[in-house]
């Protein structure tokens, strides 16, 4: 950390309120006087100050002019106009023109300073801006999805035509293939990257909060409403939001979305006021949208305002060409955040994952090396490191009867686990009716490990 005092320039002629300036100032700052507005110009050239101080009647170029000029060679610094009383028209000026603050001679030293140290602040405020921003552009520059399968390319140019325009984005496939992660790579590569990337998971959130979530509430609407709260449709204004698990929502909740996907403006709950939104909806579901509105359960308006350019996701096992370089980054990944010194898979365990159907897609690939990693010792992971996957080979040499029940058994822990334990969900996926799957859970001894 930089622990210098900042610089702090003085224009202002007159020498014996310079020497007053500077002899305030050097017990906290670092100051640099100089006598007019062509020295001050020339000193902001060759320093950084983090305030200046500027007094408007000033010899050849005055307070004004000078104040015209720095803010063309440094519009953020925070300039203080410290003028006579009689000048109060031309302080008036500068404040128009920009100027921070503005404090009339004489002055007590507390006021002085009080004001400075704002100036600093918002300096500070700044600096952390322009920085935050930067490292922003610096992290967005690069792609987060990996693939080099044929399939992974087709994504990446159909991401490449379609972020940059204002269309809405269905983007569909099994838990766990990158849903979210292409949703972000669309914003990374629209034109509204430097703004919000709102996510909002519509299936984790109760039904009746829903509504304020999504579009807010003003104070006192509901019970519990204590104070007025922004939603995330505000949030993202000028951005993308992410609407993950768009098919989850209730029919109510449904033709609410309708309306603002065709208004472009909001209500918040117990508003009367519609805001205008200007928002880029990417939604995402791994739902069969066609069996949800033959069956009537999402409306077919809604899904044609949504389903505007769809992207549909292949599961990994459709793409096992991709399966070694994801190991290598995961391994990669996890070695950073575990401290561990893995180096690469032995060609058996290797082989076992190669012949695996993974249901979990990436996220399971994902949690097996993770765990890999944890456990493995030495340079390689082994066959005996990847808990949790089950090959036709591991059950060959049980009864039929049992090996059904073995996998039966894998094969719903798998995808309880995608599910996030999300029984509806997990009883969709599996094409069961909710009570048939809690019965399969206790008979299969599972559950207590997924008591709803
Ligand atoms: N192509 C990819 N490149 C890098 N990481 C990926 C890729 N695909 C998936 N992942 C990783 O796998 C995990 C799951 O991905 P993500 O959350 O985007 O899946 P999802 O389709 O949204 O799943 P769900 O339907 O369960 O919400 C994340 O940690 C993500 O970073
Ligand atoms: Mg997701």
């Amino acid at each position: 950390m930089n622990n210098e005092p900042s610089k702090i320039l003085i224009i202002e002629d007159e020498d014996v309120m310079q020497e007053t300036l500077k002899s305030i100032l050097k017990k906290t700052y670092a100051p640099i006087a100089v006598g007019s507005g062509f020295e001050g110009l020339e000193a902001i050239k060759n320093n950084n100050f983090s305030t200046i101080l500027l007094d408007l009647r000033l010899p050849k170029m005055d307070g004004v002019e000078t104040l015209k000029r720095i803010k063309k060679l440094d519009s953020e610094v925070p300039i203080i106009i410290v003028s006579a009383s009689k000048d109060v028209k031309s302080a008036v000026e500068c404040m128009k023109l920009s100027a921070f603050d503005y404090i009339t001679k004489p002055f007590e030293v507390d006021e002085l300073m009080a004001v400075i140290e704002k100036a600093q602040k918002l300096a500070r405020l700044q600096k952390e801006n322009t920085y935050l921003k930067e490292s922003l552009k610096e992290a967005s520059r690069y792609s987060d999805l990996i693939g080099k399968s044929p399939q992974i390319e087709k994504l990446h140019s159909l991401i490449r035509a379609t972020a940059p325009t204002p269309s809405t984005i269905l983007i569909t496939g099994e838990s766990g293939t990158g849903k979210e992660i292409v949703a972000k790579e669309i914003h990374r590569l629209s034109k509204r990257t430097n703004q919000p990337f709102i996510a909002l998971n519509c299936a984790a959130i109760a039904e009746n909060l829903l509504e304020s979530e999504l579009f807010g509430h003003e104070r006192g609407s509901f019970t519990g409403a204590l104070e007025r709260r922004i939603g995330k449709f505000e949030l993202a204004h000028g951005g993308t939001l992410f609407l993950d698990e768009v098919g989850c929502m209730s029919a109510a909740m449904q033709s609410k979305l309708l309306r603002v996907l065709e208004d472009r403006t909001i209500q918040r709950v117990g508003g009367n006021t519609p805001i205008s939104v200007d928002v880029r909806i990417v939604a995402a579901t791994n739902i069969v949208f066609e069996k949800e509105i033959q069956e009537g359960r999402f409306r077919q308006d809604l899904y044609y305002r949504i389903n505007v350019i769809p992207i549909a996701l292949v599961p990994l096992r459709e793409r096992k060409e991709d399966i070694p370089l994801f190991i290598d980054y995961f391994i990669r990944k996890y070695n950073a955040i575990l401290n561990k010194k893995v180096k690469s898979i032995t060609p058996h365990a290797l082989t076992n994952l190669m012949s695996y159907s993974f249901p979990g897609n990436v996220r399971e690939l994902q949690n097996l090396i993770e765990r890999a990693v944890v456990l493995c010792g030495e340079d390689s992971i082994k066959k005996e490191h990847l808990l949790g996957i089950t090959t036709e080979k591991d059950c060959a040499l049980l009864p039929l009867q049992d090996a059904c029940r073995e996998f039966e058994k894998n094969y719903i822990e798998r995808v309880m686990k995608s599910a996030g334990n999300n029984h509806t969900q997990a009883a969709k996926t599996l094409g069961l009716a909710r009570s048939t799957l809690n019965s399969k859970l206790e008979s299969l001894g599972l559950i207590i490990r997924y008591s709803s």
